[in-house]
């Protein structure tokens, strides 16, 4: 039996991706041919976005912690990485939600990440890393300004941790100082970049 692969990584579909494929084409002594195809990418229509609702406290408590632990430990230290979440647990996050500006993003019916705003802040983004780098983290940020300008004139501020600095500049945001995270329970302190709109 002899494997040939290809192509890997087929993409079908427009802009932005539908599908994306890895084939593998099996072929037996006897020239039969079984392709194996396997779906690496889910298609990004199925893509909503809806309020927070008190139960989905625990999923953005979890959501944190697994954004955090997945995607910024090039930022800091292991330490400030195991004791980011301090003492909070999915009640603090159920009454950011009762100030009725929190949006979740679910990509097929599930949350994979959420945006938090104040008047005049951008207090939260977390994305899962399973779903970082398909463009949610634009779109939940986009969301979280439109929240932040609700009653609000003049700029629009926000604490970035350090790793996602760079996400923040490439929208409009410039670094105006360096600080510790001020929105946390506990836990030991996190360096922030300062940014404004
Ligand atoms: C930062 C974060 C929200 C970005 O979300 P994302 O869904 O991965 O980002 P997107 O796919 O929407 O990226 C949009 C654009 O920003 C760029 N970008 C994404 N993360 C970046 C980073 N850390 N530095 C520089 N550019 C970045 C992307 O390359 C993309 O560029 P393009 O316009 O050329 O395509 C996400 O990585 C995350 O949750 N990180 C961990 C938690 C965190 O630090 N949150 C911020 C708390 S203040």
């Amino acid at each position: 039996m002899t494997c040939v692969v290809g192509p890997r990584f087929a993409r079908t579909g427009s802009n932005p991706p539908v599908l994306v494929v890895d084939c593998i084409l099996l072929v037996s002594q006897t020239g039969q041919k079984t392709a194996c195809c396997s779906v690496l990418a889910m298609t990004l229509d199925d893509v909503s976005f809806r309020p927070a609702r008190p139960e989905d406290a625990e999923t953005v408590f979890g959501i944190t912690r697994a954004s955090v632990g997945g995607l910024a430990g090039a930022a800091y230290s292991r330490d400030q990485i195991e004791n980011w979440m301090g003492e909070r647990t999915p009640a603090f996050y159920e009454a950011l939600i009762a100030r009725g500006r929190m949006t979740v993003c679910l990509r097929d019916g599930v949350a994979v990440g959420f945006v938090d705003a104040i008047p005049g802040e951008v207090t939260r983004l977390f994305i899962l890393p399973e779903a970082a780098g398909l463009g949610l983290g634009r779109r939940l940020l986009e969301i979280g300004i439109a929240q932040a300008r609700l009653g609000h004139s003049g700029p629009i501020k926000l604490e970035a941790t350090i790793n996602a600095e760079g996400f923040y500049q490439r929208h409009g945001f410039r670094s105006v100082g360096r600080g510790y995270f001020s929105h946390g329970v506990g836990g030991v302190p996190i360096e922030i970049v300062h940014m404004q709109l």
